[in-house]
């Protein structure tokens, strides 16, 4: 009775029921988080151009910086890759055409003035180049390759495996930020970048300072894509949490932005001695240039599919002898769930469940392994396979599961398997 007067009134008053959420703002949401993944530093300038001085060494002590700087052809050498579209018709002529000198790093300079260097943004005033940042595409974007190798069009969620992102830390001429946070010496904080190798990267090194395992391996883990997650419970190789927390994680406590992040996990001097030290399990900033961009990049990070395997890049044949194999005589799919290739629902795991040593799942708050998604493995195919690569190639992971699990596995069946994973 009530609301059937009140109705009209408000009708009338001008106040309208919101009964369904809206959707047109998605689009923007997506271009927005976009944006964020491929040029936001969230104020990262400040750890690695004002205290480390990482643009110093980029530009060289001709350029006003120190050493020889960093060429073009250096920074393609360290994997660092350029997004060719950013540049304007007659640079990328120029380039064509031979007139580009790449062995010159006020090249590189002019390349990061517009934007064109993935993942790293630098900061000019003047015309001088005096601070850089980074972004997320630095270690989760790479390019085709469509201009020249390690020049061409950019590939949002595909991991950089030719990034040697220990070799990049390591040019910065202002290391103690790092030696202090470690809690040891510059030496070994050398010793620790240069342990990493193409690909990898350590994100608990500064929360448990576990730099190697105890067979004396790096403890860095392999760069995971940051596609074909949507539908994906927890996420990192030892599933740490969701995708925001995980984001806010990486962008206050390991790209040094400026932000708050908050996880009482960490506060544990037992096993992450370090976070309790440096106080990076409750960060506040008093400028949060984070939280309020976490729910478009989530939702860019969502939206992101994981590509299909190129037609002809696999035997169609033997990948659907090797998908039935799959999902049954190989018991893959009791983990790898289709169409998401995870358990839907807690997919963790033992490393005893798989085969493997703790030591990795050791590192995180749950002490296990996430079941990695499957889908645009291909992608995946340089660096091998396993957060830490231990499997040079798809014949190695077979071969260890028919292994563990005695599977039994004929070499057709193998072969057939192979197919399959190749196709995902
Ligand atoms: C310096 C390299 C680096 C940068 C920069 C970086 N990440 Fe990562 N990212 C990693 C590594 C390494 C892991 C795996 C960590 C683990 O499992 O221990 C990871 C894991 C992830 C995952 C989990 C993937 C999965 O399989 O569940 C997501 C999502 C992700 N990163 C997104 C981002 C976003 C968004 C940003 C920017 C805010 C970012 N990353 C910045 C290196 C990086
Ligand atoms: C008991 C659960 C379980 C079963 C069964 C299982 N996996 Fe896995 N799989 C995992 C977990 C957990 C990981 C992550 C391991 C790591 O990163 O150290 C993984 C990782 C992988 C990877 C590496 C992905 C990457 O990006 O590095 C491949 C490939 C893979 N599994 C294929 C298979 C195949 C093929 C089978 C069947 C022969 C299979 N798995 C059976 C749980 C399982």
């Amino acid at each position: 009775m009530k609301t059937s007067i009140l109705l009209p009134l408000l009708l009338l008053t001008g106040i309208t029921y919101a009964t369904e959420p809206t959707i047109e703002s998605h689009t923007s949401s997506l271009a927005r988080g976009q944006h964020i993944f491929r040029y936001d530093t969230f104020g990262s300038e400040k750890f690695w151009g004002d205290q480390l001085k990482l643009h110093d060494a980029i530009k060289g002590s001709k350029n006003g910086g120190v050493g020889p700087g960093l060429s073009p052809k250096a920074a393609l050498g360290a994997g660092l890759k350029v997004d060719i579209n950013e540049l304007p018709r007659s640079i990328q002529q120029a380039i064509k055409n031979g007139k580009v000198d790449l062995d010159d790093p006020s090249t590189t300079v002019v390349l990061l003035s517009y934007d064109a260097v993935v993942g790293v943004k630098g900061y000019f005033k003047g015309g001088q180049l005096k601070s850089v940042g980074i972004n997320c595409a630095l270690c989760h974007s790479t390019v085709d390759n469509s201009f020249a190798p390690g020049l061409g069009t950019r590939l949002d969620g595909w991991p950089n495996r030719d990034l040697n992102v220990g070799a990049v830390v390591s040019m910065a001429p202002n290391l103690k930020p790092i030696v202090d946070a470690l809690g040891v010496d510059e030496e070994s904080v050398k010793t620790i970048l240069a342990s990493w190798g193409p690909g990898r990267y350590d994100a608990e090194l500064n929360q448990d300072g576990k730099a190697f395992r105890p067979d004396g391996k790096t403890g860095a883990t392999v760069l995971p894509p940051a596609f074909g997650l949507a539908g994906v419970n927890l996420h990192t190789y030892n599933g740490w949490g969701s995708v925001p927390y995980w984001n806010a994680y990486v962008a206050v406590t390991q790209m040094h932005g400026q932000g708050n992040f908050f996880d009482p996990r960490l506060n544990n001097p037992a096993k992450y001695p370090l976070a309790v030290k440096n106080g990076t399990w409750n960060v506040k900033s008093e400028n949060d240039m984070v939280s309020a961009k976490l729910n478009d990049l989530h939702f860019y990070q969502i939206s992101l599919r994981a590509p299909k395997a190129p037609a002809g890049s696999y035997d169609v044949t033997m990948a659907k002898r090797g998908q039935a194999l799959f999902n049954g005589k190989a018991q893959c799919m009791t983990c790898h769930v289709p169409p998401l290739y995870t358990e839907p629902g807690y997919n963790m795991h033992t490393g005893a469940e798989i085969g493997i040593d703790n030591f990795q799942a050791k590192r995180s708050p749950d002490e296990k392994y996430r079941t990695t998604p499957l889908k645009g493995l291909f992608v995946r195919e340089k660096g091998g396979f396993y957060h830490d690569g231990r499997f040079a190639d798809y014949r190695a992971v077979i071969n260890h599961y028919d292994n563990v699990k005695k599977l039994d596995l004929s070499e057709s069946e193998k072969l057939d398997l192979e197919q399959f994973l190749k196709s995902l």
